[in-house]
């Protein structure tokens, strides 16, 4: 291979939207962003543009990959050029973003965790593969395990919340799910894990923002789902945009060298996320795009996404002797093991079929998931409704398919989506849909609001200041409650809300997040009874936008939030989150004894006896907390180590039992991971603040 085409396998690039614009892509989106043109005449622009894939520069073999092409068309087209037209003929990897769901999406991540389900969570990402890979994707940059504390961060929505031993059981199971054992097995696409690292723990909540981190936060919290995704087998990883303490992490050879490839040992190849290279000019970590390129490719980004910075700069440096050659050829080499073990040398339109369509059954498997996503906030006893009530439907989410979809369902379509007011006229349930006129309460019996976020106010560059409900839907709550009727508010978020001011004028809420296509069935079977709650959250809820960040494994701190004055706290809002990580209520109830442990040969055994004290048969979430008293260091208050699930019939008992290894009480001093040797209280329970104790020495 030449200079060139070595470095032509580190370019990836996606379409170019060509047309009337007469300005850049990026600059119409930053149109449609500020007003200056309207969703439709954006819509109308697009339907006349064209889409350029730069074959001429794949023929030259200046591409190696490609993002964001999902048209099984296109892709054989441009794997034929590829394949048959350049002098090396090696094919193409496309990604692109199937982050819940290729066609049939399924809820978003953070809906998704809280279902505390890793059969089903690798159940969904094996639909997605299928496919994905039947349309010609061969990598999704997924899963993304960002472990995130701060409701403010518009991409909360898109991982499992703010626990990294959650994130990381949630990140292996989505691996396995999109990789299977064997890649060149048909419905497998690669999995390329993201950000890395830390891009969640951004100031103030603000997407891009700095990350300032001490060693031991990095390795105790948001390295270990990277970790877990790496021994799961995930080929690939993406950096993150941020920096973390002034070194950004697309050119920071301490995290994608030393920590990635020689501690985690991952051995795949990187992709930088979307113009980064570039960004880190911007940053102000390289000097200019010559250097941004050579400090990113020995820092150990092996593929540049978009930027065009490596396109532009490599085959010179490199012939220049400015970057040896041995660096470029190392990266080039991860680029083509991965095609290698695609299989895409032998099979370069590999499962490229665009005559399957697996969705049908696809859509039992997304209803699955939607049903054990929502999450029971409050209950009075209202739910679930009788089939005979009237029900006034109110706010525009209930409608909204499109909101449906959530963040990053790059591939899915509205009108695949079943809203909640679909979902009431298909049972044939009585209700009337009440637009402004709010006297029409007068002969309903109970008010359904439906409140929260468009599609558009959480994922990437969504980062919101203010994180309550509108003052529209409070005002809308204040007047329903004049009416005296009974209120269900139902949530359709991408994240977090901060809605302590209309939850008291709430009879009941359900926290249906952005579902996917069988949203409004799962609602529905979930309000009517047909099915029992099973959600409990994944992040906390906070009481006001000023709380955040707020989370359950927090330091206690010499003085600890309570009633005194000179405690950690805040004047005007409860210091507890309104509501708490790992809560969920059901139309049962359950109560814990008997918590034993017993520590033998490096492991905890731990097991409490679990009662179903409710009428229905219910889904007990157990969840193991751990807290380290040994007063070696300030350590969280509560830490979950284990989780899983247990179906209790009315009445009856369960035993929970959980074998804790000792080493996953490990901490991370002194650059080394130590066991701190004391007493540990442990805990059960199936919330963070519903907990049973007992203690035991280590
Ligand atoms: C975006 C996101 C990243 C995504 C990539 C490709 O900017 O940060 O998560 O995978 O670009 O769409």
């Amino acid at each position: 291979m030449t200079t060139a085409e070595k470095v032509g396998q580190l370019v990836q690039t996606g379409p170019s939207i060509v047309g009337a614009f007469g300005v850049s892509f990026e600059e119409l989106l930053n149109m449609v962003f500020d007003g200056r043109i309207s969703d439709e005449e954006f819509q109308r622009m697009m339907s006349e543009s064209g889409q350029d894939y730069h074959e001429e520069i794949l023929r030259q073999g200046g591409i190696g990959s490609y993002n964001g092409v999902t048209d099984p068309e296109v892709i054989r087209k441009l794997q034929r050029i590829a394949t048959e037209e350049t002098r090396m003929g090696i094919p193409l990897l496309f990604g692109s973003d199937v982050i819940h769901g290729h066609r049939t999406v399924y809820p978003i991540p953070l809906a998704e965790s809280c279902a505390w389900d890793p059969q089903l969570w690798e159940k969904t990402a094996r639909m997605a593969a299928k496919e994905a890979s039947r349309d010609g994707i061969t990598m999704t940059f997924a899963p993304m395990v960002d472990v995130a504390k701060d409701a403010r961060w518009g991409r909360i929505s898109e991982g499992a919340g703010e626990d990294s031993f959650l994130q990381s059981v949630f990140g292996a199971a989505k691996v396995r799910g999109f990789q299977q054992d064997d890649l060149r097995k048909p419905g497998t696409i690669v999995s390329c894990v993201k950000h890395f690292a830390a891009y969640g723990a951004c100031e103030g909540g603000r997407d891009y923002n700095h990350v300032e981190l001490s060693g031991e936060r990095l390795y105790e919290e948001y390295l270990p789902p990277f970790a877990a995704c790496i021994k799961a087998g995930a080929r690939a990883v993406m950096p993150a945009f941020n920096d973390i303490n002034g070194i950004p992490c697309t050119v920071s050879r301490k995290l994608l060298r030393d920590i990635l490839r020689k501690e985690l040992g991952f051995t795949g190849v990187t992709v930088s996320d979307s113009n980064a290279i570039a960004e880190c000019v911007d940053h102000g970590a390289a000097r200019d795009m010559a250097e941004a390129a050579k400090k990113a490719l020995e820092a150990g980004v092996d593929i540049d996404m978009s930027s065009g910075v490596y396109a532009a700069q490599l085959t010179d440096l490199v012939e220049e002797g400015v970057i040896e050659k041995a660096v470029l050829d190392e990266a080039v080499r991860e680029v083509l093991r991965v095609k290698y073990e695609l299989g895409l040398f032998e099979q370069p339109y590999r499962f490229c079929s665009p005559e399957e369509s697996p969705e049908k059954e696809n859509r039992a498997l997304c209803l699955e998931s939607a049903l054990k996503s929502m999450v029971l906030l409050k209950n009075n006893g209202l739910l679930p409704l009788q089939k005979n009530v009237k029900v006034g439907l109110i706010g525009s989410l209930a409608e909204s398919r499109a909101d449906m979809l959530g963040a990053w369902a790059l591939g899915g379509r509205a009108n695949d989506c079943i809203s909640l007011k679909d979902a009431l006229e298909e049972a044939g349930l009585p209700f009337v849909r009440i637009e402004s006129d709010l006297s029409e309460v007068e002969d309903c019996d109970v008010i359904l609001l439906a409140a929260g976020e468009t599609k558009e106010m959480s994922g990437e560059a969504a980062s919101r200041a203010v994180i309550s409900l509108s003052q529209e839907e409070k005002g809308l709550i204040r007047a329903l409650r004049e009416s005296g009727k009974p209120i269900i508010l139902i949530l359709f978020n991408g994240r977090p809300l901060a809605i302590s001011d209309a939850a008291p004028d709430a009879d009941a809420i359900v926290e249906a997040w952005h579902c996917g296509c069988e949203s409004g069935h799962a609602l529905v079977k979930l309000l009517y009874g047909d099915r029992n709650f099973s959600g409990h959250l994944t992040t906390s809820f906070p009481n006001a936008s000023g709380q955040c960040p707020v989370y359950y494994n927090h330091l206690n701190t010499g003085r600890p939030a309570g009633r005194g004055k000179f405690t950690c706290k805040y004047l005007d809002v409860e210091t507890e989150p309104l509501f708490p990580f790992g809560f969920g209520l059901s139309y049962t109830e359950f109560e814990e004894e008997a918590l034993e442990v017993q520590a033998e040969n490096d492991i905890l055994s731990v097991r409490w006896t679990v009662v179903n004290t409710g009428k229905r048969d219910g889904v007990y979430t157990a969840q193991l907390y751990v807290r380290d008293k040994t007063g070696v260091r300030a350590c969280p208050v509560l830490e979950l180590k284990a989780f899983s699930q247990v179906e209790i019939a009315a009445g009856k008992r369960e035993e929970i039992c959980f074998e804790l290894p000792v080493q996953s009480l490990a901490r991370y001093e002194n650059d080394a991971w130590t066991i701190h040797h004391g007493t540990y209280e442990i805990f059960g329970g199936e919330s963070s603040k519903k907990l049973i104790r007992a203690e035991t020495e280590v």
